[in-house]
């Protein structure tokens, strides 16, 4: 089959076609999108119809895939109706009815509506995020995204200059609160089982060499700086990534699967009646590389 690839968007996103994700990929199809990441950072790929298995097997070329069931998120979410390697992303509970109001859950996917860049809360770096979309409201619910190194291209020298060699403390607590979840609810074995931490808030891509900085919801500290200045600059950063020019929003058609680099975009989920709609959304994550000692597949 040939494959191909087409910008969707003036500075990243492009969409693949000729490729069967239930389908195991050759090489080639391994080095044509591991290029294509490179290149676009966001790739839609349409009207694929895996089963969890097959998003999972097919996920796991691309490099060690993150299990959503391993450590402690709290809540209901910790449960959870699809396979080991799949984290669920949508509004249904765990008998595949819409989520009642208040659901436990709710608060802990709140924070997703919030520009952020998936698992930055692991002490590994996040590689891709693979989110397939198996059913989609009719209207709302797209999915944001941001590049970020044609942001930090942007950036003023001097801010640039500021942000060189620094490192920002990640931690879920953090994304979580601002979601809306109260710092009471978290006890005090979830807070230990997740503990901040760090990573460079710029770096160089593999492949592209391109600088990107990596912010969002979960960026909670910058090392060596009082908060008073390292929460400003952060927003500062946030804001000025998520202008309309860096940001490409996608509307989800059943089928779809969307790849993202979380090393150096954001993204957000954005509002729907998802009281009324099911919105069911299944996700892959996989890390840059593993320490050999967890690497057991
Ligand atoms: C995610 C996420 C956004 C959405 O799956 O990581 O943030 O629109 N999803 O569902
Ligand atoms: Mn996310």
């Amino acid at each position: 089959m040939s494959y191909d690839v087409k910008p969707i968007h003036p500075i990243f996103g492009a969409e693949v076609t000729g490729i069967d994700c239930s389908q195991t990929p050759t090489p080639e199809v391994v080095e044509f999108v591991e290029d294509a990441m490179a290149e676009y950072a966001v790739l839609v790929l349409r009207d694929q119809t895996m089963t969890d298995e097959e998003h999972a097997e097919w996920s796991r070329y691309f490099g060690p895939r993150e299990s959503p069931a391993g450590p402690i998120t709290g809540h209901a979410s910790k449960q959870q109706r699809l396979g080991r390697y799949l984290f669920d992303a949508g509004n249904l509970d765990l008998n595949g009815k819409i989520m009642a109001a208040d659901h436990p859950r709710r608060v802990m996917r709140s924070g997703d509506r919030l520009w952020h860049t998936d698992s930055s809360f692991n002490p590994l770096p996040t590689k891709w995020s693979m989110l397939h979309g198996r059913t989609v409201p009719p209207e709302g619910g797209n999915t944001d995204f941001a590049d970020c190194r044609a942001a930090y291209d942007a950036l003023p020298e001097e801010t640039k200059a500021r942000m060189e060699n620094l490192m920002v403390v990640h931690n879920i607590w953090h994304s979580r609160i601002k979601g809306g979840l109260k710092e009471t609810e978290i006890t005090e074995e979830q807070r230990q089982s997740m503990p901040p931490v760090c990573h460079p808030l710029v770096r160089i891509m593999p492949r592209s060499n391109r600088k990107a900085m990596m912010i969002g919801a979960h960026a909670e500290h910058i090392v060596g700086m009082p908060d008073s200045e390292a929460q400003p600059f952060l927003q500062e950063l946030a804001d000025f990534a998520t202008q309309p020019q860096f940001v490409y929003s996608h509307k989800w058609h059943e089928g779809d699967l969307v790849i993202w680099d979380n090393r150096c975009t954001l993204h957000r989920a954005t509002s729907f009646d998802d009281l009324t709609y099911p919105r069911d959304m299944r996700r892959t994550t996989i890390d840059e590389y593993a320490p050999s000692w967890s690497f057991v597949d």
